[in-house]
């Protein structure tokens, strides 16, 4: 497990939306690089970089043409190893975002794979050897001169590497065992090493549960590729650090990764604390993608001042998962929000959004912040770009100062990426870096509080000491230390003993002989 992970505060970069310096109007590197010392200012100490490889951007770079380039829009390699490099000097580490389950139909050796003749990438992709014939997954027939129709992963553009199946029950199926399935592995492992060689601290990887295809629930074939990849990082990359999106903490810990997110899928309980549309309208769509239709006045996210959460129906759902993955030395992460999933200010105001923070920052695990999130930028309703659907209105650029495009670019208004937040009170950064009760200073403030005290590190101990179904508030210990949250309207008391001193509060809480009394919208933190 790399040290640094204890005491990791990640910032989620989408980079053609974060800071563009050559006026194009997409964001770049060199635009990170420029924006650091924002970074290390909020106390954020490493980075997960979506996607920076060349691509046709079908789905936003998640359709990879070239695992070893940046994208020309994005700068040169050269540049990236300089972003490095230049984060390294600050402590600030970098992971890339890794995507091993498929590629884009433009990359070299899918071109190779669509041919007749048998070559080197032949097996690279998942083809079954007839063309009219319906297969039960995505296939897609008719648009290659090999004879044989090819798997998708995701979208049309992005055919399944070829790691095998559990079981075959065809005989153009592969076992996951094929020396041909592990060719892909190793090809994969060459990626990682030519990213790790130059400076790079590990991946976020994509989909890294469903690599071996007609899998059983243990997934036992998936489990054994990224058992391997874990052997290579222990032996010539220790400090390499790994982050699955695989939405089952114990299961992807026990395949080797040192984190896994928590996300809006059933049963982890991030939905019932972000955004929680269970009263929403039977025909409510509530999926965290498509969310055109969702009813949100009906939110019952557990920070809604009116929403009547219920910190057990989180709990219920993250205690087993929390458990487990510590037994097995890994962390659950939580986020903000991400790239795929609609901003939390969709529904949380600002005075919500700093208890929801609070919480995050202050709970085990290596906690994620999205950008923007720290100024509680708006999930915006716009058309799709690039594949992102529903996903689109999280993407839009940073929002830096009042200047042209909200200070992300210097091209045209139709030019850039997405469009920007056009309201009169869209949040910038130089705003909210003046007014020392924003949501920014807020963020900053908390995330100061984890690098402050060792209990609030990932590894530190985490107990339920006060949650009751419908009641308030909630108390939870980390090591010595005690924190309150009441994220209600009304005034609420625990007879519980807590220590002797706040040592950090939103809002206003009071110790005394019988407990604590948190006034409404509170959260503190007492030693
Ligand atoms: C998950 C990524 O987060 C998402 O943005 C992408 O579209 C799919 N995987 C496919 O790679």
């Amino acid at each position: 497990m790399p040290k640094w992970l204890q005491d990791a505060v990640f910032y989620e970069i989408y980079p053609q939306s974060f800071n563009d310096t050559n006026g194009d109007g997409i964001g770049d590197l060199d635009g990170i690089v420029e924006k650091l010392d924002y970074i290390k200012s909020l106390g954020c100490n490493a980075l997960w970089i979506n996607p920076c490889y060349d691509s046709p951007f079908k789905d936003a770079g998640y359709d990879v043409r070239d695992y070893k380039k940046v994208a020309p829009r994005y700068g040169t390699n050269a540049d990236l190893y300089r972003l490095f490099g230049e984060a390294h000097k600050r402590g600030i580490h970098v992971l890339l975002d890794l995507i091993p389950g498929h590629t884009s139909e433009e990359h070299a050796w899918f071109k190779a794979s669509q041919k007749q003749e048998r070559n080197e990438y032949s097996d690279r992709y998942v083809w079954a050897d007839h063309t009219f014939r319906i297969e039960n997954y995505p296939y897609v027939a008719g648009e290659s001169e090999r004879d044989g129709i090819y798997m998708l992963n995701f979208y049309k553009c992005q055919p399944a590497l070829n790691y095998g199946f559990f079981n075959p029950t065809e005989p153009w199926q592969m076992s996951y065992k094929d020396p041909a399935c592990q060719k892909t592995k190793e090809a994969l492992k060459d990626v990682m090493r030519f990213w790790l060689d130059r400076g790079c601290d590990g991946f976020r990887v994509d989909m890294a549960n469903y690599l071996v295809k007609g899998e059983d629930e243990n997934r036992t074939g998936t489990c054994a590729i990224w058992k391997d990849v874990r052997k290579m990082l222990e032996k010539d990359y220790p400090d390499a650090a790994l982050v699955s999106e695989w939405a089952n903490p114990p299961q992807s810990i026990g395949a080797g990764f040192h984190m896994d997110f928590l996300l809006n899928n059933p049963g982890t309980g991030y939905s019932t604390l972000m955004r929680d549309y269970s009263n929403a309208k039977s025909n409510a769509n509530t999926s965290g993608v498509n969310n055109k239709k969702v009813d949100v006045t009906s939110d019952r996210s557990f920070f809604k001042k009116d929403g009547n959460g219920d910190i057990m129906r989180f709990l219920n759902d993250y205690l087993p998962m929390y458990k487990e993955s510590k037994e097995k030395g890994g962390y659950v992460s939580i986020v903000t929000c991400n790239h795929d999933t609609p901003r939390a200010r969709r529904t949380l105001d600002y005075d919500e959004l700093k208890l929801a923070y609070a919480f995050i920052f202050t709970m085990p695990g290596v906690p994620f912040l999205y950008y923007g999130d720290e100024i509680g930028m708006r999930y915006l309703d716009i058309p799709t770009k690039e594949g992102g659907y529903g996903r689109t209105g999280s993407r839009t650029p940073m929002q830096w100062n009042r200047n042209k495009n909200l200070g992300f670019s210097d091209a045209h208004e139709e030019d850039i990426y997405l469009p920007v937040d056009s309201s009169s009170d869209a949040p910038t950064v130089e705003a909210q870096e003046k007014d020392p009760n924003s949501l920014l200073n807020t963020v900053r403030n908390i995330i100061n509080l984890r690098h402050e005290y060792t209990d609030l590190n990932a590894d530190g101990d985490f107990e339920v000491i006060y949650a009751k179904e419908s009641e308030l508030p909630f108390i939870y210990k980390r090591g010595e230390l005690y924190i309150a949250i009441n994220p209600s309207a009304k005034t609420v008391t625990a007879n519980v003993k807590t220590g002797s001193k706040i040592i950090y509060s939103i809002g206003n809480g009071t110790l005394n002989n019988e407990g604590i009394t948190l006034e409404p919208q509170s959260f503190v933190v007492i030693k």
